[in-house]
């Protein structure tokens, strides 16, 4: 089997302007332009697999939305190679379009005026879609969700969630052998989110869709993706199953307890009281991550129960969330 995605060792530099501060530095800007080259993805390669549902992940400015730029023909690499399907994406931007679907997360790319149903339409139109193939498609996309009510609706006129999903199904419609998500959960409900999780699962899993996914969101990784690519700076940290990453943190255990009072305040005295393990809370759980290496979880435990009533206690493996955050901070080796 031939990999879908062959990425080898792509660069991407963009020249900015140095902007110099105040006034006396714009004056000077206007004369003299400096520039410097940002490096906004630095010599990656991976090859992606068909079906394979990739989380291309990394913080803030780390290089995911110019990665995924490349692999959909917008943007051209500095330096490296890239095939998507066999071809080279921004020298067949006709025929790429043909084989890919693309969400820029809050972007929406349907026309705003039209019912749903209208974009679809033309998008029908436009990818020479077979009726039947039409008809089949959106018949699958009401057996995953609900999205009657969506079809007859502007887009102008639908909430950020709506439009998103909307934006999904538009992706999805021609049946692209990929699709790249930038985002696609970025802003919604929790809600939404679960009703897009559905949506992309259930189309990767019966279209066996390449799905290249970037996203701020753990809970859409923990949904959706085995394998997690991350990256910060342009430079890749890693590239293997989430599994794998969590074995790195083997000794780690997410402490979590159940108190009757206030669990946000609550969980800012056990902060206090353990500077150095990471606490923090949700509506339910006051979560501490603590390394076993270094101190026993039940030893917290024992410590808390001294000074606080917990009323209930649970103790996990880490989440990918603390992972994620960990990879952040110090990187893996
Ligand atoms: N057109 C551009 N011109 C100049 N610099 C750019 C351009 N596009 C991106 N950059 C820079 O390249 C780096 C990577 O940006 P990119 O948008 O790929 O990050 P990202 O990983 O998608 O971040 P985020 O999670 O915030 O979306 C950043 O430093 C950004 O400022
Ligand atoms: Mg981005």
């Amino acid at each position: 089997m031939s990999s879908i995605i062959e990425i080898k060792n792509v660069s991407k530099e963009f020249k900015v302007l140095n902007r110099r501060e105040g006034l006396k530095g714009s004056l000077m800007d206007l004369f003299s332009r400096d520039y410097k080259i940002v490096k906004a993805v630095d010599d990656i390669s991976m090859t992606i697999e068909p079906g394979e549902i990739v989380g291309y992940l990394g913080p803030n400015g780390a290089g995911k939305s110019t990665t995924i730029k490349m692999m959909t023909g917008v943007l051209e690499p500095s330096s490296g190679e890239i095939l998507v399907n066999g071809k080279i994406p921004y020298k067949n931007r006709t025929e790429n379009a043909q084989q890919i679907g693309v969400v820029f997360g809050q972007r929406s790319q349907l026309w705003w005026a039209l019912p749903l149903i209208e974009s679809f339409k033309i998008l029908k139109d436009i990818y020479m879609i077979p009726d039947s193939d039409y008809n089949n498609m959106l018949e699958f996309y009401k057996s995953l969700v609900d999205i009657d009510d969506l079809l007859h609706k502007p887009v102008r006129q639908m909430s950020l969630g709506q439009r998103t999903l909307s934006d999904i199904l538009a992706a999805f419609l021609h049946n692209p052998a990929i699709v790249f998500l930038d985002e696609p959960t970025i802003g919604l409900d929790v809600s939404m989110k679960a009703k897009i999780r559905t949506l992309i699962k259930g189309l990767n899993k019966e279209k066996k869709t390449t799905v290249i996914l970037t996203t701020h969101d753990m809970g859409d990784v923990d949904a959706l993706c085995e394998r997690i690519v991350i990256i910060d700076h342009g430079k890749m940290l890693y590239d293997n199953d989430i599994e794998h990453l969590k074995g790195f943190f083997g000794s780690y255990r997410t402490l979590k307890v159940r108190v009757d009072d206030d669990l946000k305040v609550e969980s800012e005295i056990i902060q206090g009281e353990f500077e150095d393990l990471q606490v923090t809370s949700d509506d339910e759980w006051i979560s501490i991550l603590v390394d076993e290496d270094k101190i026993g979880v039940i030893d917290v435990f024992g410590t808390l129960q001294k000074t606080h009533k917990i009323s209930d206690m649970q103790i996990e493996e880490i989440s990918t969330e603390d992972v994620i955050k960990k990879i952040y901070e110090g990187g893996v080796k």
